[in-house]
């Protein structure tokens, strides 16, 4: 327990054996200056107490135990509230291999600047250490990392999203290998002091050595600035060493899909921040697919690694779900709504007089609440000044144990095969519904092409058009170009190999009406798109040949259950000549600023393309 520090002693309990690690958190301590260093052992009690004692420091606030049993509120500071990628940095020794859509600074000029941040930044706080596995303990594909932080709310938020606790120091052991992280809120207390309920910096970095596999986090307590292992780990890092090793790490979510024949099979969707990855791994499938059953692996990253059957296989790399809260509802997501009943930490979403929480779009609006921001809202004041109950990029954490749809696999070290990949973007004009790729590298072209409008998860504009490769550009650890490279290049080996290569698709949900409205009706409608991925895989079901890919008529998909007209049918699925000759001069945009060790496959598909438009 929180003994004071003397010197550089940091008091590693017995079972940490590792050296290095110990010395690094010497090190990190003699810098950062804390009070104290606590090391986690990932208990429930541990869990309980931070929990209360962020009760008492007025972080969390409980919920009603007879609504929400188990369960608080933390409220961010409002400048705290989503990812910042403008200061997100890849700092490689070379430029050109963070490449054109990543920050860069020299390593040397990075940790000179973040040196004086951190000397002293953990004054009058206390420095946890959080051992950490991605991926199942001792699975061939985990990789362990160790997190230290100043913020106890990081704590509990890891705990529940990653293998976190004293196991991992087993399979640690004396000399494994593991990825430091550091992260620290950037508020330093003087003594006497009084904390705030939610301290941050208004400077923030979040930074990446891919060379020498650290993160070094400064000035923020929220979601991927703060959770290490998520994206800065199993993104930014993973993707360095996916490259080195030869596999895959992806912003994907996982589901299993069995026929009613009973034949399962397994899909992972890559989908931009907050476009509908919790949704669609937690699909349930609706009238007119009796037999269906869909079940989650995960929800937001996948490590993909290809098997000596030349099949990939996949391991959800997350424990739990960090999720978007707003529009989630029994509607839209049953299973989600059912997920979140009881041990969940929620981020900026609004109290309600009864002790429970509200969001925009969950169910009829409360006659008042206490909006994120700790303000009265009604209503009316609602309809009055536009205040949102939630914040737009308001979060639930909760374990995945706690879903319904759970797959059996989902903790299996083995991973599970993939059929298919999909990348989905959400646009209001242009995509259609749904496109098979006839071959691997147009899948990897339309991934690479993929373009998407901005949302709430990052700090800045939203709903601006950007191109976001395979839904990565925020996480993608390294030079774009050589990421589609290592993509074609997974391609040639598994078809070396003689395997089938898993189908690509691309879909798009978000098509807008001339009312300004969506078209498609999503969520678990997406079920009759998934069958007709599926049984395409099988030769199966139809299609008609456009110039980018396969897509399916207004006959070959399964209408059973919803009234869905041919003509609103065409109007998510048909193909502007001049949208497309629009969109394809931003492809040669992004081609354009790529250019660095573009792979020439690249530009000959889009040859191609054009020609076929031209026709
Ligand atoms: P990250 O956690 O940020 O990576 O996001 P995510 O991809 O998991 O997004 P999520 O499933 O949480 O969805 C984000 C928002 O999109 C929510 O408000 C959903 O209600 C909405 N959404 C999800 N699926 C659909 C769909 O099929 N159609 C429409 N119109 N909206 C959807
Ligand atoms: C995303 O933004 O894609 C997320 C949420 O999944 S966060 O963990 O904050 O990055
Ligand atoms: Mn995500």
């Amino acid at each position: 327990m929180n003994a004071p520090l003397k010197g550089l002693s940091v008091n590693a309990p017995p079972h940490v054996k590792n050296e290095k690690l110990i010395a690094w958190v010497s090190d990190m301590a003699a810098l950062c200056k804390p009070d104290s260093v606590v090391w986690c052992d990932g208990s429930n009690e541990e869990y309980d107490r931070l929990c209360q004692q962020m009760v008492d420091a007025g972080t969390l606030q409980r919920l009603n135990p007879a609504k929400r049993p188990n369960s608080y509120l933390a409220t961010s500071d409002v400048n705290d509230v989503a990812r910042v990628e403008d200061r997100t940095y890849i700092c490689s020794e070379k430029k050109e291999d963070a490449g054109p859509t990543n920050n860069w600074m020299a390593p040397a000029e990075m940790r000179a600047t973040l040196q004086p941040l951190f000397d002293g930044c953990m004054k009058g706080r206390t420095m946890y250490v959080v051992p950490f596995s991605m991926g199942p303990l001792g699975s061939p594909i985990a990789h362990i990392g160790i997190e230290l932080s100043d913020s106890p709310y990081v704590v509990v938020n890891m705990k529940i999203m990653t293998r976190m606790g004293k196991a991992v120091y087993d399979v640690l052991g004396a000399d494994g290998e593991f990825v430091p992280c550091m992260h620290t809120v950037g508020a330093p207390l003087e003594p006497g002091q009084k904390d705030v309920s939610w301290p941050c910096n208004t400077t923030k970095y979040i930074v990446h050595y891919p060379e020498t596999r650290e993160i070094w986090s400064y000035g923020s307590g929220y979601g991927g600035n703060a959770l290490l292992g998520k994206k800065c780990f199993a993104l930014r890092i993973a993707s360095n060493m996916g490259r080195d090793e030869g596999w895959l790490a992806e912003h994907m979510l996982i589901l299993g899909v069995t026929n009613p024949q009973g034949k399962k099979y397994h899909v992972a969707a890559a989908f931009p921040s907050a476009c509908g990855k919790t949704n669609f791994a937690m699909l349930i499938p609706p009238a007119g697919f009796e037999g269906w059953k869909v079940t989650t692996i995960g929800d937001d990253i996948a490590w993909i690694k290809p098997a000596a059957d030349g099949k990939l296989r996949a391991i959800n790399p997350e424990a739990g779900y960090f999720g978007v809260a707003p529009g989630t509802n029994t509607q839209t997501n049953p299973n989600c709504m059912a997920s979140l009943d009881r041990d969940v930490i929620f981020t900026n979403v609004a109290l309600t007089d009864d002790g429970d929480v509200w969001w925009e779009g969950m169910s009829e609006p409360p006659a008042h609440a206490i909006d994120w921001q700790g303000n009265d809202w009604t209503p009316a004041i609602a309809k009055e000044t536009g205040a949102k109950a939630a914040h737009p990029n308001a979060r639930f954490t909760v374990g995945a144990i706690n879903n319904p749809a759970l797959d059996d696999a989902w903790d299996d070290p083995k991973g599970v095969a993939i059929d298919a990949f999909i990348f989905g973007g959400r646009r209001s004009t242009t995509v259609p519904l749904v496109t098979e790729a006839r071959n691997w590298v147009e899948g990897v072209y339309m991934a690479a092409t993929m373009g998407s409008e901005t949302t709430a998860a990052a700090a800045g504009k939203q709903g601006v058009v950007r191109r976001d490769p395979f839904a990565m550009l925020p996480f993608a650890g390294y030079n774009m170009s050589d990421y589609f490279q290592h993509w074609l290049d997974l391609g040639t080996r598994l078809a070396a190999s003689g395997a089938r290569l898993p189908k690509i698709y691309t879909t798009n949900w978000f098509r807008k009406g001339a009312d300004g409205k969506f078209v498609w009706p999503g969520y678990g409608e997406n079920m009759r798109v998934l069958k007709w991925m599926i049984d395409r895989i099988e030769g199966q079901a139809e299609g008609t040949e456009h110039v980018f890919g396969v897509s399916p008529r207004y006959e070959d998909l399964n209408w059973k259950g919803l009234a869905f007209s041919a003509e609103q049918f065409d109007t998510v699925t048909h193909i502007d000549k001049a949208a497309w000759q629009a969109e394809l001069k931003l492809h040669a945009e992004l081609f354009q600023q790529l250019s660095h060790h573009l792979p020439k496959e690249l530009p000959e598909t889009k040859a191609a393309i054009e020609q076929r438009l031209a026709a």
